[in-house]
């Protein structure tokens, strides 16, 4: 195949707002990083995570008008423990220290770090000696959550103690202006008042105004994206996801018909999922539909090895992306540059970083259908990328995009093929489209649809006995899947009521023919995966 000059882009075009007030976490290894991020996002203020090692000048030229130091598995002893850029923690700037944080500003500030020589974990009672800064409005005894091995026993110069719990008598400092520091962490959700605390960090003594708005977040994201792509065309590969119905709806705000969104019908989807997808976007944005059931169905005629449907997946759809925009003009040779719009979000960016820097097992190859970027000379846009997924929704409810495709669970790129154990053919992905639209109907009629995270059927290659009416049936096994997860990295098998399973079992076995028998699959993530192949 005549394929376009690879050309990866090093640099994307980033909407992430720079001018706007930040306040900058520092990530010291904590588990909970990401959730400070995401508490300080709940109170209506930007933030951006930034390696621990950042410098002050790089943060001063991000607007930065606060600091939160993560928590961290370190001991400020060790050779290699993470250090910061002590000048931040100089007074010019506000500053919180959280566990970790809180011992290296001690320890860089001049205090006393003990180790305890083992590690409390758990809920404590915290008592408050002054109400004041973060400690505003709180009472007098306060539950929060600890997990440290190291202390400070003797605070820096210029810091009193203003809590203690009763096994570490110096709970939190502060140099009574911008300096604070817990050892305890008020980002989980096992520190009933830690909202508050933070709250207090952001507005009382970072100032503050609380402008992170999904409204503020499109105004400045489409003045900024208009003027990034100038006159410029973009084509973005719309897979029906949030993610990229998200960021499409949002360029296109930005820069009208000169978006060209792909839609590529796999034969490999939900029921109605093309229909709905032509139905939404359609009549809002330029939409070029590609009809590619056929030669997919053609290409993973006898597959069954599951890593190989995803790479015949893959191929096809690059080679059906790249033709649409080969015919909408975007891939000509030695022609101008276009843009590629994608869906990446702000946990896919800090999870590559994250990948970068550690090797991890391959599981499962996962084919992002929205990303195509080897194959293309095109430059990136990701208007998405320092957004949350909860903000992704209420960015695109600004946007005025149905709720039913806001809420929708993830759905693999390989679609239904990975959820049809075995080879798959038009006959099978029938049976089992018919099966997950039941099953999905009836979670929504028991309004259960938003409480689990992903809910599917899968069609498996085993068949068993059965009876119905007067005939013995030999017919295919289905099951069922529901898992309740905050990132997909591990999961739980949802309880779902049983009188639900069992109306879905009966109408599974009664309206899907060729199924005769329905489980419930109550596996955690791990061992098991999400998906089944
Ligand atoms: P697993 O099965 O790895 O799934 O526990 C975790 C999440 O990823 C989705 N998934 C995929 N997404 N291409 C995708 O775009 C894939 O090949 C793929 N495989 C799994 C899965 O649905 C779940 O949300």
């Amino acid at each position: 195949m005549n394929r376009p000059k690879v050309a990866r882009p090093e640099t994307g075009v980033d909407t992430g707002p720079s001018a706007r007030a930040t306040v900058a976490i520092l990530d010291f290894g904590s588990q909970y990083t990401q959730l400070i991020a995401r508490r300080v996002r709940e109170s209506r203020v930007y933030c951006e995570i930034f390696p621990h090692d950042v410098t002050l000048s790089e943060l001063r030229a991000k607007n930065v008008i606060g600091v939160i130091l993560s928590g961290g598995p370190a001991s400020v002893y060790e050779p290699d423990a993470p250090d910061i850029d002590p000048s931040i923690l100089a007074g010019g700037i506000p500053v919180l220290g959280i566990c970790y944080g809180m011992q290296l500003m001690a320890h860089v500030l001049g205090g006393d770090v003990v180790a305890e020589g083992k590690r409390e974990y758990g809920p404590a009672t915290v008592e408050i000696a002054e109400h004041a800064g973060i400690f505003e409005g709180l009472g007098s005894h306060e539950r929060a959550w600890v997990s440290h091995g190291d202390t400070v026993r003797r605070p820096p110069a210029g810091f009193t103690v203003i809590a203690r719990s009763e096994t570490v008598p110096i709970a939190a400092m502060s140099d009574g202006g911008t300096r604070f520091a817990v050892q305890f962490h008020p980002e989980v959700a096992h520190t009933p008042h830690g909202a508050e605390i933070l709250r207090n960090f952001l507005y009382r003594v970072c100032g503050a105004v609380g402008d992170w708005t999904p409204a503020a977040f499109v105004d400045e994201a489409v003045s900024e994206l208009g003027a990034k792509i100038g006159d410029r065309h973009a084509i973005c590969a719309l897979s029906g996801g949030v993610d990229s119905a998200v960021a499409a709806a949002l360029v296109a705000r930005a820069i009208g018909d000169r978006l060209t969104c792909v839609f590529v019908d796999t034969g490999l989807l939900r029921q109605n999922e093309a229909k709905e997808v032509v139905a939404t976007f359609g009549p809002r944005m330029r939409l070029h539909v590609v009809n590619a059931a056929e030669s997919f169905l053609e290409k993973l005629a006898g597959v069954d090895d599951p890593e190989r449907k995803r790479a015949i997946i893959g191929e096809e759809f690059v080679r059906r992306f790249e033709a649409a925009a080969r015919m909408e003009g975007f891939i000509s040779e030695g022609g101008e540059k276009g843009l590629l719009v994608q869906g990446t979000i702000y946990p896919d960016v800090i999870e590559s970083r994250s990948r970068d820097s550690k090797t991890s097992a391959r599981i499962k190859t996962h084919h992002n259908v929205g990303g195509l970027p080897e194959v293309m000379s095109l430059e990136i846009v990701e208007p998405l990328r320092r957004l949350f997924k909860d903000e992704v929704r209420r960015v695109g409810a600004e946007l005025g995009i149905p709720e039913d495709i806001l809420w929708r669970h993830p759905f693999p790129g390989p679609g239904l093929a990975v959820r049809v154990i075995g080879a798959v053919d038009r006959e099978r992905l029938d049976m089992l489209r018919r099966a997950d639209a039941i099953y999905i109907e009836e979670l929504r009629a028991a309004d259960l649809y938003r409480t689990v995270a992903q809910a599917f059927a899968v069609l498996t290659p085993v068949r068993s006995v059965g009876v119905q009416g007067d005939f013995r049936t030999y017919g295919s096994l289905l099951a069922l899947r529901a898992v309740t997860t905050e990132d997909f990295m591990t999961a739980d098998w949802a309880r779902l009521p049983y009188d639900l399973i069992e109306r879905v079992s009966a109408r599974i076995v009664n309206e899907v023919p060729g199924v005769n028998r329905v489980v419930y699959d109550v596996s955690s993530k791990p061992p098991a995966t999400i998906e089944w192949e």
